[in-house]
C-alpha cells in the first residue's frame, strides 16, 4: 500500500474549544479542512512520544460523518496506526459508550465526530472531539499544541486506495458498543428495583431527539428494564436530527418538557445529540441540573456502584452551590473546576472524585471520562425506585433541609463577536468592589484562574465572578462551543432560606438581580434591547 504525502495549506480557524473543534458543516466540507485537523492531532500525539497503535472512531451519526470515515481511516493508517475500532452502526453511538470502548480496548486515543447538542445537517454544525487514552477529551496542553500545528501544517499522509478499500482494511474493525455499555450500566445500577418500579405502574418518557441515544435507550429501558416501547420518543437516529436542535433543555426539548408539565408521566427525560447531556423532569416539575448533582450526591449510597461512598464530588464553577450544601453535611469534598469535562478527568484519574456535574445538563462518574445522559437518568430511576418518592418530593426535601439556591443560566447566542469580547475584556479589568447598583452593593469581583490540583496546569481567565454583599453570585464567560459570532453565558445564584418563597420560579425570583447584571455588564447598553436566547 503506497503512502501518499499530500500538500495542503493551513487554516487559521482550527482552535479547539470547550468540546473539541466545532464549526458549521459547510466549513468542515472545505477541501482538506478535516484532513488538516486530523493530521495535526495525530502529529501532536506522535511528537509527544505517545503511542498511537490503537485508535477509536465514533460519532453521533450526524452528516457527513460517515462520508468522512474512510478519509480518517486512510490518514490514520498512513501515520502508523495499527488497529482502528469504528464504533456504532452507521457511526451512530452516544459519546459515553464511545468513551467506554476507548477504555475497554485500551486505545491510545480516538476521534468522536460530533458537535454535541448543536443542530446538524448541511446547514448545521459538525465537530471533532479529540479523545485521549483515558477516554476523555484532550487537555488544553494538547489542544493548544494541535492549534499551533494547524497553523503551520504543509502536508498530510494518506493511502493510495479507494474509500471502499479503506473500510475493508485489515486494520479496521467495526464494533457495536451498545451491549458493552448496557452491561456496564446494568453492573452499576439496581436494575431489578427499577424493573419493579415500572411493573408497579410507574410511567416514563425518554426523548432521544432523533439523535444517537435511541437504540441504546431501547436496549436499556425497553429490553432490559421493561419500559414500554412507545415511551421512547424520537428514537430513530437521523443524520440531520430531523431538523431538531438536539439540546435537552426547556427551550429546545419543548415537546417532552411541555408533555411532562401537563403530567404525562411520573418521570421524563431527554438526551442531547451525542448522549452526554440529559434533562430530568418530574410530573409537572423541572429539575435544574445543579439540583440534580445535589440529589445524586445525597442519595449516592442507593446506587450499587456507589454503595461504599463517594471519594469526592466536583462541579464546574458556573454550577450552583446546591451540591456543596449536601456534600458539606455528609463530609464529602467538593472541587470547583472551569467549564469543560476535561477538567474533571484529571480529578477522576487521580481518584479525588467519582461523581461530577455541570449546570449545562451533564453529570457523570469515574467509570468513563465523559459526561453521560443515560447514567444520570438511571441514577434518578434508581433513586425513585428505592425511595418510592416523586421527583418533586426529592428536590423539595433538599430545599427544606438546606435552603433553596435559586439559579438561572442565560445565554446570548450568536451575538456580535467584537461587542461580546469588549464586554469580556471590560469585565476582566473593571474594578467595582464596594460600588452600589441600586439596592445592591458589590462585595468583590474576581477573574477565575484555575490551577489543576493534580497536574498543576494553569488555565487562566475561565470566567469573571461577582459577589454582592447580600450573597448573590454572578458568573460570566464567553462560550467555547458556538460556531457563529460569540455566545455570552451568564449564571446567577442566590441562596434563600425562607420556605414561603421556595415555590417561586427562578425567573421571577431573580428578576431584579438580572436587571443588576445587565447594568454591571452593560448588555443592553452595548446591544440595545436584547433577550437571552436560552434561559435555563
Ligand atoms: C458548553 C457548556 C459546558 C459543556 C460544553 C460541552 O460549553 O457550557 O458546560 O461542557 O458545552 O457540552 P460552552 O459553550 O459554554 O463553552
Ligand atoms: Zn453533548
Amino acid at each position: 500500500m503506497d503512502i501518499l504525502k499530500i500538500d495542503t495549506k493551513p487554516f487559521d480557524n482550527q482552535k479547539p474549544g470547550t468540546g473539541g473543534l466545532r464549526k458549521q458543516t459547510k466549513i468542515f466540507m472545505q477541501k482538506n479542512f478535516l484532513e488538516n485537523f486530523i493530521q495535526s492531532s495525530i502529529s501532536v500525539r506522535k511528537n509527544n512520544g505517545d503511542k498511537i497503535d490503537t485508535w477509536v472512531i465514533g460519532g453521533d451519526g450526524r452528516y457527513p460523518g460517515i462520508q468522512f470515515l474512510p478519509k480518517i481511516i486512510k490518514l490514520l493508517v498512513a501515520n502508523g496506526v495499527k488497529k482502528i475500532f469504528v464504533v456504532g452502526k452507521e457511526l451512530v453511538a452516544p459519546t459515553p459508550a464511545i468513551s467506554n470502548i476507548i477504555r475497554k480496548y485500551n486505545a491510545d486515543g480516538g476521534f468522536i465526530l460530533s458537535a454535541s447538542h448543536n443542530p446538524g445537517g448541511e446547514n448545521g454544525d459538525f465537530g471533532i472531539k479529540v479523545e485521549m487514552s483515558n477516554g476523555g477529551g484532550a487537555p488544553e496542553s494538547i489542544t493548544n499544541a494541535i492549534f499551533e500545528e494547524t497553523k503551520k501544517i504543509q502536508t498530510y499522509l494518506s493511502l493510495d486506495i479507494s474509500d471502499e478499500e479503506a473500510l475493508s482494511l485489515d486494520e479496521v474493525e467495526f464494533l457495536d458498543p451498545i451491549k458493552d455499555y448496557a452491561d456496564l450500566m446494568e453492573s452499576m445500577f439496581d436494575f431489578p428495583a427499577i424493573r419493579d418500579w415500572f411493573r408497579s405502574g410507574h410511567t416514563f418518557r425518554f426523548d432521544a431527539m432523533n439523535a444517537s441515544t435511541g437504540p441504546t435507550a431501547i436496549e436499556i429501558f425497553v429490553n432490559r428494564l421493561e419500559a414500554k416501547y412507545d415511551w421512547i420518543l424520537n428514537a430513530k437516529p437521523m443524520p440531520d436530527f430531523g431538523g431538531v436542535h438536539p439540546e435537552p433543555n426547556p427551550t429546545y426539548a419543548s415537546e417532552i418538557y411541555d408533555a411532562m408539565m401537563e403530567g404525562v408521566a411520573d418521570f421524563g427525560c431527554a438526551c442531547d445529540g451525542d448522549g452526554d447531556r440529559n434533562m430530568i423532569l418530574g410530573k409537572g416539575f423541572y429539575v435544574i441540573p445543579s439540583d440534580c448533582l445535589a440529589v445524586m450526591t445525597k442519595y449516592h449510597k442507593l446506587i450499587p456502584y456507589y454503595k461504599d461512598g463517594l471519594l469526592g464530588v466536583a462541579r464546574s464553577i458556573p454550577t450552583s452551590s446546591a451540591v456543596d450544601k449536601v456534600a458539606d453535611k455528609m463530609g464529602i469534598n467538593v472541587y470547583n473546576t472551569p467549564t469543560g469535562w476535561k477538567f474533571f478527568a484529571t480529578l477522576l484519574d487521580a481518584k479525588k472524585i467519582n461523581l461530577c456535574g455541570e449546570e449545562s445538563f451533564g453529570q457523570g462518574g469515574d467509570y468513563i471520562r465523559e459526561k453521560d445522559g443515560i447514567f444520570a437518568i438511571l441514577f434518578w430511576l434508581n433513586i425513585l425506585a428505592k425511595t418510592g418518592k416523586s421527583v418533586a418530593e426529592i428536590v423539595k426535601e433538599i430545599w427544606s433541609e438546606n435552603g433553596r439556591i435559586f439559579y438561572s443560566q442565560y445565554s446570548y447566542e450568536g451575538v456580535d463577536k467584537e461587542k461580546a469580547e469588549a464586554i469580556w475584556e471590560k469585565m476582566k479589568t473593571i474594578s467595582i468592589d464596594g460600588k452600589m447598583y441600586g439596592k445592591f452593593e458589590i462585595a468583590s469581583k474576581e477573574v477565575f484562574d484555575y490551577k489543576d490540583p493534580v497536574t498543576s496546569e494553569v488555565s487562566k481567565a475561565q470566567g469573571v465572578q461577582i459577589f454582592t454583599t447580600d450573597g448573590i453570585r454572578i458568573f460570566f464567560r464567553l462560550s467555547g462551543t458556538g460556531t457563529v459570532g460569540a455566545t455570552m453565558r451568564l449564571y446567577i445564584e442566590k441562596y434563600e432560606d425562607n420556605p414561603e418563597k421556595f415555590n417561586l420560579s427562578a425567573k421571577d425570583y431573580l428578576k431584579d438581580v438580572y436587571v443588576l447584571v445587565d447594568e454591571i455588564l452593560g448588555i443592553s447598553e452595548t446591544f440595545g434591547p436584547i433577550e437571552p436566547s436560552a434561559v435555563n
